[in-house]
């Protein structure tokens, strides 16, 4: 049984994917730092498969801490998730953001230079295309000068892969996530946003629940349909699935080249005001909610070209923008 490191395995995404890992006969190892989830996730996975992960409290920013793990260990493969998130905090902390999400991916890549391990697949996002020319965006976009430092680290990171690919027997996928959202089925995980939440389903969930007075909507001016700015909202357990296929490529040496990366999307554009609609009517709730100006850094439109992946990774969505929002209004409604 192989054994797959997950770090940030708490997280929402982690969590997710490591139900799906051992779901599909993966023996699963999670590193968390806890700095951004509870503990109580661990349970919460372990009620939904019946199998407890190994779980290590570590700070991936610890050198001495990272080699230990390892020196410990014995790991076939690593999926990592574990990186500081919050676009609008890393322009105040940036420093906090490349000691983090740079200084942990590297001394995890080290670890696996030093041992020749290999199968890497990292946590991405289409934040690297910036506001891309053409739509939807494939992974031939170009990529723009990031908009934050926490988009510089999913670029610098990439970068810092592929030179490690070429340079070492190394091989890794890098996943473009476009916006992930919702929850499982069993409602016992799903997004855990601490504080007053940044993206736009949370803060749907927590008004609908009365957390929130009301939803503000940045931007009614933008050239779209109806003038709200448009993503591609994906399932997180869609998402997490794509984990297994880019991981099963790499085990299985299907990969085509040492560095692959591909676009995590449904392929289709949903605007705010549209979510919010279906929000409407998946809920039974209506939405209290007012237009305001646009948010700094944000671009018109996303959504992804999945083509390639759907293709590659022998993988696509199965999921619908509904079933999401159903599912995120679940767990909301399990919170409180
Ligand atoms: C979605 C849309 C907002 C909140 C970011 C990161 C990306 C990834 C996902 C980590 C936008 C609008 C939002 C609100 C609103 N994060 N909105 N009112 O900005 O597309 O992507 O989160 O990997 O890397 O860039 O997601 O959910 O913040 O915003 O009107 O209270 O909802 O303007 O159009 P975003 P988001």
């Amino acid at each position: 049984m192989k054994r797959i490191l997950v770090t940030g395995g708490l997280g929402f995404i982690g969590s997710h994917t490591v139900v799906e890992l051992q779901s599909a006969g993966f023996n699963v190892v999670i590193i968390d730092d806890l700095s951004n989830t509870t503990i109580d996730v661990l349970d919460n996975i372990t009620e939904i498969t019946g199998i407890k992960p190994e779980f290590h409290q570590i700070d991936l920013r610890i050198k001495n801490e990272v080699t230990s793990f390892f020196d410990n260990n014995t790991i076939d493969g690593i999926i990592h998730f574990a990186a500081f998130k919050a676009v609008g905090e890393s322009v105040h902390q940036p420093l906090d953001y490349y000691e983090n999400n740079i200084g942990s991916l590297v001394y995890l890549l080290q670890e696996m230079k030093n041992r020749k391990l290999d199968n890497f697949i990292f946590s991405s996002s289409c934040t690297v295309y910036g506001q891309a020319v053409e739509l939807p965006i494939t992974e031939n976009a170009p990529i723009k000068p990031a908009e934050s430092p926490y988009g510089n680290t999913k670029q610098i990171g990439e970068e810092i892969i592929k030179e490690s690919c070429n340079a070492y027997t190394l091989n890794a996928i890098a996943l473009r996530y476009f916006n992930p959202i919702g929850g499982h089925d069993s409602i016992k995980i799903g997004e855990l946003p601490l504080g007053v939440p940044q993206n736009l389903i949370p803060f749907i969930t927590q008004t609908a629940a009365g957390i929130r007075k009301e939803l503000s909507v940045f931007g009614n001016d933008y050239p779209t349909k109806d003038g709200t700015a448009i993503r591609d909202y994906i399932h997180v357990v869609d998402l997490a699935k794509a984990h297994i296929a880019a991981l099963k490529r790499l085990i299985n040496k299907n990969n085509k080249n040492n560095f692959e990366f591909f676009n995590v999307g449904t392929g289709k554009g949903s605007s705010v005001l549209e979510v919010i609609n279906t929000f409407e009517n998946v809920s039974g709730k209506k939405l209290n909610y007012k237009i305001v100006g646009r948010r700094e850094g944000d671009i018109t439109a996303a959504y992804a070209d999945t083509t390639i992946a759907n293709k590659e990774l022998n993988w696509k969505t199965e999921k619908t923008l509904d079933e999401a929002l159903e599912s995120a209004w679940k767990w909301q409604l399990k919170q409180h």
